[in-house]
């Protein structure tokens, strides 16, 4: 057996002690100090010397066998002399560490001295503790929860309280449900719908309104109110929510952001996703909320236009811009009956993975209809900064060969992102792309408090809302004559179109 071959325990059950290393760098071992300052608080030692008792003296460093001091006027210290019932204030607890010793006394003109401990030594975990979690963790837990006291109506928080408790009621009502089908029958897509939808259809009419009411109200917040309200209903309301994809991905933004397309996608499934039913639930409550109703329905406008460009006799180009999965386009695709002309589909977005799905599901859309028609899709991983103001080269020559003349260009949830004077100089762009006669649509949501409420202080998803002069607003870049302009909605009534036509 060489030096480095072990006996004993078998590899499995533990390290192999001859394989352990010691320290690469720096070998010379020194007990863990903490400096006081970096526990951030006041600390302060007591003790008893001589018949007379000391209190309040500044501790500067911290170790588990003793306590660098600062006296604030000169104390009669000798090396080895005794210290009795020493104790350590640090964060509003006591430590006792019953007897010391004077070390290295006075040697700073400071009056600093250090005190070595005669019994156990010190559990720097538990200053720590007391000082990272108890102070300031569960500090800043207290102070946040007597903000939210005295900045949040109480009023307002009952209702957030009151919209969690009817969640948490529907959850334990469904995970009962499940747990009864024995034949998992709840799973079937048709079922689920039926079941989410009787939930929904009952607890709308309240849920509505209290949701109503929590947005109407919390327009009226100032800044400080909005952030903190923000943080009450999130913490509450997020953790039901995450079971459900399209609320997770508006919550956490898996991809720095929320990867809308996905959630356009499951906006628009006529089956629900998730591994529970209260999850499917979830889904089915996104879906049915006005705004996510909406969702469905500006979409039509879109296929509409689409359907009324392609009817034309001759040849036609049409630009998705911030296309996301174009689920209006996998219908009217597959609904169309004959393509005379060739069609030509841009499709644009700033999200790969959004692109590649979206392209793939169209090709499939395309090769189930067996007819070959002649359509042809461009994808372009391009943003909007890159058709605003393309570099020169390759980014310029895409936009003047590829992204201009087009028929129809349409956007609904992008402008939702942008502030208006970036929405107006996006609208005059697109424009000028258009070809002779061509039409630019853009979509905009409105702000619909029994949605929008849970979008802002549900799930922090923030959107730019826009009324009906604000639309109008769009086309203040444009040239009048060159023109005609109006705004239209969707059959909600919730997205508002600005519908800017090209005279020649
Ligand atoms: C809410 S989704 C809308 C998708 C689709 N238009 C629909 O209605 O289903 C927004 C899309 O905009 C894309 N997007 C966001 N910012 C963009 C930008 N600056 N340039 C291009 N696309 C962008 C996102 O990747 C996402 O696919």
């Amino acid at each position: 057996m060489n030096e480095f071959e072990t006996t004993g325990h078998s590899a499995g059950n533990g390290a192999v002690h001859a394989d352990l290393h010691g320290a690469a760098t720096q070998f010379r071992f020194r007990t863990e100090r903490l400096e006081v300052t970096a526990l951030g608080l006041n600390s302060t030692c007591s003790f008893r010397l001589a018949m007379r008792h000391y209190a309040g003296i500044r501790v500067v460093d911290v170790s588990a066998t003793g306590l660098g001091l600062c006296a604030t006027e000169p104390l009669e210290l000798s090396d080895g002399i005794l210290l009795e019932e020493v104790s350590f204030q640090h964060a509003g607890r006591t430590f006792c560490l019953g007897s010391a010793l004077v070390v290295y006394p006075q040697i700073h003109a400071d009056q600093r001295f250090g005190i070595k401990f005669l019994g156990e030594p010190l559990s720097l975990q538990a200053v720590r503790f007391c000082d990272s979690l108890v102070e300031q963790k569960i500090g800043r837990t207290m102070e946040l929860q007597a903000n939210y006291c005295e900045h949040l109506p109480a009023d307002w928080r009952a209702m957030v309280v009151t919209f969690y408790n009817v969640m948490i009621d529907i959850r334990h009502h469904l995970d009962g449900y499940e747990q009864n089908d024995a034949t998992g029958q709840w799973r079937e897509p048709e079922i689920s719908w039926q079941l989410c939808g009787a939930v929904f259809d009952k607890i709308w009419p309240a849920i509505s309104k209290l949701n109503y009411d929590l947005d109407v109200q919390a327009q009226g917040f100032d800044a400080n109110q909005a952030e903190l309200g923000q943080s009450f209903a999130q913490r509450l309301i997020n953790l039901e929510f995450p079971v459900c994809e399209f609320l997770d991905r508006a919550y956490s933004k898996p991809q720095g952001y929320a990867g809308d397309y996905r959630m356009m996608e499951l906006g628009q499934t006529n089956e629900l996703v998730g591994s529970t039913l209260f999850a499917r639930f979830l889904h089915y409550y996104s879906q049915h909320t006005p705004l996510g109703q909406t969702i469905k329905a500006r979409a039509g406008v879109a296929y509409r236009a689409v359907a009324e460009v392609i009817a034309q006799d001759r040849p036609v180009r049409i630009m998705s811009l911030a296309c996301g999965p174009a689920v209006e386009l996998r219908r009217l695709l597959a609904e169309v009956e004959h393509f005379k002309h060739p069609l030509e589909i841009l499709l644009v977005d700033q999200d790969e993975d959004a692109l590649r799905s979206c392209i793939t599901e169209l090709n499939r859309v395309i090769s189930k209809r067996g007819d070959n028609p002649p359509v042809i899709f461009h994808g372009l991983h391009f943003s909007l900064r890159q058709i605003l103001a393309p570099k020169k080269g390759g980014e310029q020559q895409l936009v003047n060969d590829v992204l201009s003349k087009v028929d129809l260009i349409y956007s609904m949830g992008l402008f939702d992102y942008l502030q208006q004077p970036l929405a107006r100089r996006t609208t005059s762009r697109l424009f000028d792309l258009l070809a002779p006669e061509g039409r630019l649509l853009i979509g905009n949501l409105c702000r619909v408090p029994e949605s929008t409420w849970m979008m802002e202080y549900g799930v922090a998803w923030h959107l730019v809302y826009r009324k009906e002069d604000e639309m109008f607003d769009l086309g203040h870049g444009i040239e009048k004559s060159a023109c005609s302009f109006q705004v239209l909605k969707d059959r909600t009534g919730n997205c508002l179109f600005a519908d800017a036509r090209r005279i020649n």
